[in-house]
């Protein structure tokens, strides 16, 4: 049996990693690194790379990286080019796991953040299984989310009493009814999708870039008020370092006789 680790490491905080991460490190004879090619790949892998350098520097292990596959973002058919993605990125892990694995060993990867949110890592694992290799069993291991980072640098619960969260992509946001959002938590957006709500007065955003990292940025107010700012706070980053990773949280304003409780 080969046996893999999904360990989640957190959004880019060193002190993020939990017990469990760590305890899976120090279990773990191959890491495997599936970055994508561009925006911050360096910086990811320079992060496990730490990460490993602090937790596993005194246990013998290997590293075996592997291209993760590019996604045909110019498809008309997006969900045929994504189902195209997910097997090509399957069978890139299938070869890894046959070409740096022994039987009785165990390999992990580093995801970022939890392994369970916008991750496909898990996919590719169950997919692979479900093609027949009986000879791989994985667990996961879960890790904090650029979400929870997000709430805790803002001080803000994820919900107000009895509210719904919705967790969603810029993509979702650019394309959906504006009037259903509430309290969306934002993730994936490398289009300013905010800029579509920014007339409505009773929007509050909640932003951070690279919360968790030395690079961190937040941002908090009415929207109308405060998109300009973060829309040149992210061209700024990118014009310095290339690339920013963020996430925000879209609240409409309650009245104050209508909190719900
Ligand atoms: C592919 S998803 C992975 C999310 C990850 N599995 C997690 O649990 O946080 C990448 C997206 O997560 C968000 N993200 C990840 N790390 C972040 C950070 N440190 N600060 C802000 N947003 C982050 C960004 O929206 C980015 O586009």
């Amino acid at each position: 049996m080969k046996h893999i680790l999904l360990i989640g490491i957190g959004p880019g905080d060193p002190d993020a990693l939990t017990l469990a991460a760590i305890k899976g490190i120090r279990r773990t004879d191959v890491f495997f690194f599936l970055e994508k090619e561009g925006d911050g790949k360096d910086s990811l892998i320079r992060f496990r790379r730490e990460i490993l350098a602090e937790h596993a520097a005194d246990r013998a292990y290997r590293v075996a990286a592997g291209a993760s596959p590019k996604r045909d973002r110019a498809s008309a058919d997006y969900q045929g080019a994504v189902e195209d993605w997910r097997r090509r990125r399957t069978q890139v892990i299938a070869d890894l796991i046959d070409g740096n694995m022994a039987d009785g060993e165990t390999g992990a990867f580093l995801l970022w953040g939890d392994p369970a949110l916008y991750d496909g890592t898990m996919q590719n694992l169950h997919d692979l299984i479900a093609e027949g290799r009986d000879d791989i069993t994985f667990e996961v291991i879960p890790g904090i989310t650029c979400v929870q980072a997000l709430t805790a640098k803002h001080r803000i619960p994820l919900n107000r009493v009895g509210e719904e969260i919705v967790i969603t992509t810029g993509r979702q946001i650019e394309t959906g009814d504006p009037a259903t959002v509430t309290n969306s938590i934002v993730m994936l957006d490398s289009r300013d999708a905010y800029m579509r709500l920014r007339d409505r007065p009773d929007m509050d955003i909640f932003w951070g870039g690279d919360v968790g990292s030395p690079d961190e940025v937040l941002i908090a107010g009415p929207l109308d008020e405060t998109a300009d700012r973060i829309s040149e706070t992210i061209k700024a980053q990118r014009a310095r370092k290339g690339w920013i990773m963020d996430t925000y949280v879209l609240r409409r304003r309650r009245a104050p006789d209508a909190s719900g409780s």
